[in-house]
């Protein structure tokens, strides 16, 4: 049922505040601001390091994870898209743990990956969203996503939740690893507590400027996206959603990255999508923007109260975002990157829900 939504992707991307406060529920306490005990079975405090790995958009997830696994929990962690880590022979420790990351749970080239690190003796985690999957079944640990079934193709609140699990699992890390302190965590999960108003606060007031944009890009053979840091899987989450569904030719690259080829492509015809919140990297990512304006780029900046008060750049539209903690913006910052994929693609009259060529549990590698 859709609800008064037209489309089960446009349903699912509004109950996203709903169901990740859900998910929250499960690994933190909003009371003393702590997370939970994550599992008995993998003990992040003596593990070595991290094997992660998925497919499509689970990957992208695992991809902001893995900067937070080593930023707070100083938690190496390697980690590939799963029909090359099957095969890549990767020289793996026992005494490490790996985590699969799957909503369907089904994903075939997911479960090769799960059962060779299971047969080289790793403790295996899986963040999944079905609990009675495959994967979920094989391993030691199951941290659910608790999104709820996700019926369209393109995946939404499934990655937000996976990466609110992720982020909870990472604080725990920390905590377990003694690389975060006491306030640092409760800062860390207060801010996740109040994610789920500011996602409501979000969706509510950006449609108008969204819809607008979307038109624009309707019109494009080609848009570019960009980020650093953790907003740089968010950039390739973009242009994942937006060529599934609205079939535009997107890629998605790290800010950084720009002037070693994609800067060649930058006319006046391709738009470049800069998520960039007030963080570390801002000023960074200002001046590779600076050289896309010089170029005759149009620039989409999607950033925060505190990056548009410090950006003196030229932009054909700007999008400005509540201020948040950093480990809070991935997940804000991708209700306008679903968004744009999602009103894109509607303006254009695709088959938003049952794209071509996709289907929603991909069992063969
Ligand atoms: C993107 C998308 C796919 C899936 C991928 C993995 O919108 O839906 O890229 O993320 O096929 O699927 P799961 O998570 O079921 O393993």
């Amino acid at each position: 049922d859709k609800g008064n939504h037209r489309h089960f992707m446009e349903k699912e991307i509004y109950e996203q505040p709903e169901v990740i406060s859900h998910a929250l529920g499960h690994y933190v306490n909003f009371i003393d601001n702590r997370v939970l005990p994550v599992s008995e079975v993998i003990d992040f405090a003596e593990v070595p390091s991290l094997a992660i790995s998925a497919c499509g958009t689970a990957y992208l997830a695992g991809l902001v994870g893995k900067y937070w696994f080593e930023r707070y929990a100083r938690l190496p962690v390697e980690i590939d898209v799963a029909s090359e880590f099957r095969y890549r022979e990767i020289p793996l420790t026992p005494q490490s743990a790996a985590l699969f990351i799957s909503q369907s749970g089904e994903t075939a080239d997911t479960l090769a990956s799960l059962r060779y690190c299971k047969e080289h003796g790793l403790k295996i985690g899986a963040v999944v969203n079905t609990r009675e999957s495959t994967i979920a079944r094989e391993s030691d640990a199951v941290f659910p996503i608790f999104a709820g079934p996700e019926i369209g193709v393109a995946s939404t609140k499934a990655f937000t939740c996976q990466l609110a699990v992720l982020a909870a699992l990472a604080i725990a890390a920390g905590k377990a690893r003694g690389t975060i302190s006491d306030a640092e965590e409760q800062a860390m999960v207060r801010s996740l507590a109040e994610m789920p108003r500011l996602m409501g606060q979000v969706l509510n007031s950006i449609q108008p400027k969204i819809e607008f944009l979307s038109r624009e890009l309707s019109k494009c053979r080609d848009v570019l996206y960009l980020g650093r840091g953790t907003s740089f899987p968010l950039a390739m989450e973009g242009a994942l959603k937006l060529k599934e569904i609205s079939y535009i030719h997107a890629e998605g690259y790290a800010a950084g990255e720009l002037k070693h080829g994609p800067i060649a492509l930058i006319d006046e015809n391709m738009p470049v999508i800069v998520i960039a919140p007030h963080d570390r990297f801002f000023d960074k990512t200002v001046s590779n923007m600076q050289e896309v304006a010089a170029r005759g780029g149009r620039i989409i900046l999607i950033t925060d109260e505190k990056g548009a008060a410090a950006s003196t750049l030229d932009t054909m539209h700007t999008l400005v975002l509540p201020s948040v903690d950093e480990i809070v913006a991935p997940m804000i910052f991708s209700l306008p990157v679903q968004l744009l994929a999602y009103h894109t693609a509607v303006h254009m009259g695709t088959d938003v829900d049952q794209p071509r060529n996709l289907a929603k549990s991909v069992t063969v590698e």
